[in-house]
């Protein structure tokens, strides 16, 4: 499948790999559609595509508003034509510990990383459906297979995203929409730009989305990358919980998203 003439839409278009990923695909010429909460990233990006050549449209909300994101997605496919292609990107990460616990950003990452999520999806499905055709996508995180210290309730929104997508998957197979959860490894984003930890393997957001590009007219179901990142979860995964512990250290987190 080539993206030319397809209408794809991108969640958390504002910034990092959100944003390459609508660049990337109007360069491949598709028509896009762009939403966020930050209107003022959301122009640029519009000016941006569109100096290009490039056919972008722009709908701010917030994702966790499943009646403005459903809003603003409907305005989308009211001016580009009915989505093809769905990117549910939105996401937070905060600490998420146990001491201190950190109720506020395990709920606010559930409601952003997960529900806004399925609110993207639900705006599109009943058209997908209709059409018997559609590729739903969500930017989970290898952070799906591992619960890690410090980071328990990301993982845990990344996974939950992770395994509704792997459902959802197995249900549309007969019906002609596709299901992909993409799962990076560490990406330059500003979502990393505070991580003073080591982060291996680490990619710019452009090559990120371009990787994610390639892979996803093969529709798999699960694309996780890159491959080094991914063995290392893999021997995380079947690592004893005490090396875990020991390699993972886990900052003082204070609720507001910041650590020291
Ligand atoms: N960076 C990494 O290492 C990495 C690795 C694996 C997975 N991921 C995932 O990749 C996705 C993109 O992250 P990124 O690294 O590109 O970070 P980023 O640069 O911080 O981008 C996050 C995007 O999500 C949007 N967003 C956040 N809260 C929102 C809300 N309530 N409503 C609407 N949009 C919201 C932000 O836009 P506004 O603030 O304008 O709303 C922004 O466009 C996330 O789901 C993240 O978990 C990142």
């Amino acid at each position: 499948m080539s993206f030319a003439g397809k209408t794809a839409v991108v969640t958390g278009a504002s910034s990092g790999i959100g944003r390459a990923l609508a660049v990337g695909l109007a360069k491949q010429g598709a028509r896009v559609g762009a939403t966020a909460r930050r209107a003022d990233l959301l122009a640029d990006l519009v000016r941006e595509v569109r100096a290009t050549g490039g056919t972008i449209e722009a709908a701010p909300a917030d994702a966790t508003d499943q009646k403005a994101l459903t809003a603003a997605i409907h305005e989308l496919a009211g001016k580009l034509g009915p989505v093809d292609l769905l990117i549910a990107n939105a996401g937070v990460a905060l600490p998420s510990g146990a001491d201190p616990m950190n109720v506020p950003g395990v709920e606010e990452m559930m409601r952003v990383n997960f529900l806004g999520a399925v609110y993207a999806f639900e705006a599109v499905m009943a058209s997908m459906l209709a059409r018997g055709s559609g590729h739903l996508v969500a930017i989970s995180s290898l952070a799906a297979f591992k619960g890690l210290p410090g980071s328990a309730g990301y993982c845990a929104s990344k996974a939950a995203i992770k395994t509704y997508c792997e459902g959802l998957r197995i249900e549309l197979s007969a019906r002609g929409v596709a299901v992909t959860c993409v799962c990076p490894g560490f990406i330059d984003t500003p979502m990393t730009k505070q991580n003073k930890d080591p982060m291996p393997f680490l990619m710019s957001a452009d090559a990120a989305a371009e990787r994610i590009l390639r892979a996803l007219p093969g529709r798999p179901g699960v694309y996780s990358f890159p491959k080094a990142m991914r063995i290392l979860m893999g021997l995380a995964r079947a690592a004893p919980d005490r090396f875990i512990a020991k390699r993972v250290k886990v900052r003082v987190a204070s609720t507001d998203g910041s650590s020291k």
